[in-house]
């Protein structure tokens, strides 16, 4: 037995270390996408097959039984069955155990692989909450619209939730991992299934496996593994894309890329959603006018003053909010402190998430939404090509500039120059696929929308 064990347990090691080659979807499972996967499925496999090969010797021997034994005749013969027979049962006890020890030992050892990430893993923080995740990089980057992972690393997920339990699942990767308010959680994998960084369409799924509430539908992302050169200027984009968007380009070149994460509660065309449209709604204008105006019904919040339901008596010179863009900013900060009326305080803090400049650009988009399509993408696409390449230009002006001395001036300018000569080349090769920081961002604006209107 003891033989057997060990003789499992170094076969079951060598396959889960093995990291066979992504498997393709089949009836069973989605494609396999990790170097987990292909263990995890064998156990599945293994599984499985016992349960066919039972089910095929059960029922012939069901079938011959009733064949054998079926009634001949009026004449019923009782006879004295076999009591005992010893190597029969012997048999039925020993191989049964034997295929169990085997099952527990593929899955005891497929257990150990999954919770012990390599000391050397890749970490990234993943928060959840109601109804979004946010990946945080190393350097700082974030992401809330995908996870992006270098391919042929191993990469630790630490997990935790702002609000409810959530739970992080990504199929092609056999990875699920509940995420717990109040503690961490973790999962680790790694992945040799390349996606094409430039093509937005290939991706594995992520999904909140754990009804959440109202929106949980909506917390479904795209995973994309990409080549390490391509991830590390991924993360150095995305640590810094808005920095590089020109102030009167904010609203529409990081407006929609940031309206994405507030289009699960609020819509921009009026319609219903678990928070106010920022569109018309109830007879009244769009956001901006009726903040601006004062117009719409409070009901509550921690700033709420018993007797003052109107907007206007919270917003104006002298009173609670100076300008409309303080009672906003408030808004996006500290959701809680005026409520809406007919809503509830559901809506979670951006502290933190959401700076200056990404305030600016969603308030700039409250101003013009007439510019925006209803699923946040900015109408103009020659407006949005145009400050492309002004700021491809702009950034390679920058680098030529900054290059011979080193490091200048910005706090960016580190980060940026060991990357120089790849912006430089990209920026050369011309605007329309130049990634480059911004322009790489509000890129995938105008199609991630409509995929969650899709979804
Ligand atoms: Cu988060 Cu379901």
């Amino acid at each position: 037995m003891i033989l057997l064990c060990t003789l499992l347990e170094g076969l079951s090691l060598a396959v889960a270390e093995t990291g066979a080659e992504p498997t393709p979807a089949n009836f069973w499972m989605p494609e396999g996408a990790s170097k987990q996967s292909s263990f995890i499925d064998l156990s599945f496999y293994v599984i499985n097959w016992i349960n066919y090969f039972f089910f095929g010797v059960v029922t012939l021997a069901l079938v011959w039984f009733v064949l054998k034994y079926r009634q001949r005749g009026k004449k019923v013969v009782f006879s004295e069955g076999p009591v005992h027979n010893t190597t029969l049962e012997v048999t039925w006890t020993i191989i049964p155990t034997l295929l169990l020890v085997g099952i527990f030992f593929m899955g005891f050892i497929g257990y150990l692989d999954v919770r012990t990430p390599p000391k050397e893993a890749y970490q990234i923080n993943v928060t959840a909450q109601q109804w979004a995740w946010e990946f945080e990089y190393p350097n700082g980057a974030k992401s809330t619209s995908e996870l992006v992972i270098p391919a042929g690393k191993p990469v630790q997920l630490v997990m935790r939730s702002k609000d409810v339990l959530h739970s992080l699942y990504i199929p092609d990767f056999r990875m699920k991992q509940d995420v717990v308010p109040g503690r961490y959680t973790y999962m680790w994998f790694e992945s040799d299934a390349e996606n094409d960084p430039d093509d937005e369409s290939d991706f594995y799924w992520l999904f909140c496996t754990e009804y959440c509430g109202d929106s949980h539908w909506n917390m479904n992302v795209h995973v994309r593994v990409f080549p390490e050169d391509r991830f590390e200027d991924w993360t150095k984009e995305q640590a810094r894309w808005l920095d590089v968007i020109p102030e009167q380009d904010l609203y529409y070149m990081a407006g929609p890329k940031l309206y994405k994460r507030c289009a699960t509660c609020h819509t921009i065309d009026g319609s219903d959603g678990s928070g106010p449209s920022w569109g018309p709604r109830n007879g009244l204008p769009g956001i901006w006018e009726r903040v601006a105006k004062g117009e719409g019904d409070v009901s509550g919040g921690t700033r709420f003053i018993a007797g003052k339901n109107k907007l206007s008596d919270y917003i104006g010179p002298g009173k609670l909010y100076e300008t409309p863009e303080a009672y906003i900013r408030e808004s996006i900060y500290n959701p809680g402190a005026l409520l809406v009326a007919g809503y509830g305080n559901q809506m979670p803090t951006f502290q933190g998430q959401l700076n200056d400049r990404g305030i600016d650009a969603v308030i700039g988009m409250m101003k013009n939404l007439d510019e925006f399509n209803p699923d946040g993408s900015f109408k103009d696409q020659a407006k949005i090509e145009e400050a492309q390449s002004r700021i491809a230009e702009a950034k390679a002006a920058a680098i030529e500039a900054s290059s011979p001395p080193a490091a200048a001036s910005t706090p960016q300018a580190p980060a940026s120059a060991p990357q120089a000569p790849a912006d430089a080349s990209q920026a050369d090769a011309g605007t329309p696929q130049a990634p480059v920081d911004a322009t790489q961002a509000p890129a995938d604006t105008p199609q991630a929308p409509a995929e969650a209107a899709t979804e």
